[in-house]
């Protein structure tokens, strides 16, 4: 059997295969963030393309934590429901299921809320300057993304993913491109950490134990005084013992700069991850290759991979990787004439 199609288990979290489909805001959310038919459809498809675990998109952990104002949302306990609904037809096609909890920060578009971040410097002219947060506004923050997840519990998910990348509000923290504050928030990589730390204890207080925490990180910011590979292992090492399960291995973002992408560009980063801080990570972009695929978790580059736009044109994809690599799969029963 491939690595691809075996099985993977983190806490209580059994992965039939160990293909991820990569968190995507489809902006289509009603005006008061609640899931619609149409997000039930999406990801229900990609459950029945045997997709292991499907991550649902930045849903937003406040209003004003949103990134547009279509994007779903866990910041009123009436958004449950809908979730909860996804996760269900999404478990009886046999795929687990998480969903990013994310705040925007200083790239929030919603004009009718404050851009709130660390640092009062805005991501492009085409942005707001974002207001400098108080410690009180922290606070609140923390407390948005402990109550998320209690709501993502109640709505039955397996695990949550904290969006600690693309330079979103708590990666606005871990870089210091993004953090200039003088406070305990900010200066040295432990303190830019100090933020993900709190939140993660936060979140501890009611996501239960036996569930995974995913944390999604970009691991280079492609821009001189940022981030890079290395100093997000050592943010990972430093917050081991908070509980994080597994790191999700992106980049870019922070910065309004482009990086030249091509198959598995970001493994790499995952491999300094891996090594450095001694976490399960999940690799990715631009992989739509089942070959390139098996190659990554085969010479234990990753312990999963996820696949983002190549699932958006092929929901099938998971079957047809299946059958590249003569993998025996669990195909499912009412497209039993179509197989081979
Ligand atoms: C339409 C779209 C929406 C995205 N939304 C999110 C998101 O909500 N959260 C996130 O962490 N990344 C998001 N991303 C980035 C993807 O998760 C992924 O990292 C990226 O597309 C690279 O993987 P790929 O080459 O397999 O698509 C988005 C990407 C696309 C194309």
């Amino acid at each position: 059997m491939s690595k691809l199609m075996s099985s993977y288990q983190i806490k209580n979290m059994e992965l039939k295969n160990r293909i991820m489909m990569a968190p995507m805001c489809m902006f289509c959310a009603g005006e008061d963030g609640l899931a619609t038919e149409w997000h039930l459809i999406h990801y229900a498809t990609r459950a029945v393309g045997q997709v292991g675990l499907i991550m649902m998109e930045a849903t937003g952990v406040e209003s004003r934590g949103r990134i547009s104002s279509r994007d779903l949302g866990l910041w009123r306990d009436e958004q449950i429901e809908g979730l909860g609904k996804i996760v269900k037809a999404c478990h009886e096609n046999g795929a687990k299921v998480g969903v990013q909890l994310a705040h925007a920060g200083r790239k929030s578009e919603v004009l009718t809320e404050p851009s709130i971040a660390p640092s009062p410097i805005r991501f492009s002219d085409t942005y707001r300057t974002p207001l400098e947060m108080t410690t009180k506004e922290i606070e609140e923050v923390k407390h948005a993304f402990r109550d998320a997840a209690g709501r993502a519990d109640q709505a039955g998910y397996d695990v949550i993913e904290l969006h600690a990348a693309h330079g979103y509000l708590i990666s606005e923290f871990l870089s210091p491109l993004t953090n200039q504050r003088t406070d305990e928030y900010g200066g040295s990589l432990e303190n830019r950490a100090l933020f993900l730390r709190e939140v993660l204890r936060e979140v501890k207080t009611v996501w239960p134990a036996s569930k995974p925490i995913i944390v999604r990180v970009s691991t280079e910011d492609y821009e001189e005084g940022g981030n890079h590979p290395e100093d997000l292992a050592q943010i990972m090492k430093l917050l081991k013992g908070e509980g994080i399960d597994l790191v999700n291995v992106s980049s870019g973002g922070v910065v309004n700069v482009s990086p030249k992408a091509y198959p598995g560009y970001q493994v790499k980063f995952a491999e300094v991850i891996k090594e450095v801080a001694s976490i399960p990570v999940i690799a990715g972009g631009l992989i739509g290759s089942s070959q390139l695929a098996e190659e990554i978790l085969h010479n234990d580059r990753a312990d999963l991979i996820f696949v983002g736009r190549e699932l958006l044109r092929n929901p099938y994809w998971t079957l047809q990787a299946a059958h590249e690599l003569r993998d025996e799969l669990l195909w499912p029963a009412q497209y039993e004439r179509s197989r081979n």
